[in-house]
């Protein structure tokens, strides 16, 4: 079962325009900021309370987000669920049936291991599911 909402994800077009508008606007300020090279993105993690915004932002069009921005521009993107043990918690939903967009954990940002659940089997959400590294 998740814990908490680690953060919520918004595709921007142009993350230093987007951190610059959460600054002058919202006045939050990005905690971390990491280019994640294998999935061709951009992120930026700004605190809210206890979970996050993150903001992501394509590295080219080619990407899932690239092609997210295309076709639906700015927005929503995915709600991230923190989990203790993101191993377990994927065999489990794929014994209930559940289509899982990552199988096997993957390296997200800040060191946390990360895996997509399809929003096909979710009621049309896309939920990452994220578990911090050891110790944190
Ligand atoms: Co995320």
């Amino acid at each position: 079962m998740p814990n908490k909402i680690e953060h919520v994800a918004l595709a921007v077009a142009d993350l230093d325009a987007a951190i610059a508008h959460y600054r002058e606007v919202w006045g939050i300020e990005v905690t971390h900021r990491e280019t994640i090279e294998d999935q061709g993105v951009e992120e930026a993690m700004l605190p809210l309370g206890d979970t996050f915004l993150q903001l992501i932002a394509p590295a080219n069009d080619e990407t899932t987000v690239g092609r997210f921005l295309a076709s639906r521009g700015e927005g929503l993107h995915h709600l991230a669920y923190e989990v203790d043990d993101l191993p377990r918690t994927l065999e489990d939903l794929k014994a209930k049936g559940v289509r899982l967009i990552d199988e096997v954990p993957r390296r997200g940002g800040r060191g946390h291991l990360v895996a997509f659940v399809h929003p096909k089997s979710n009621h049309g959400l896309l939920v990452e599911l994220i578990q911090a590294p050891e110790g944190k």
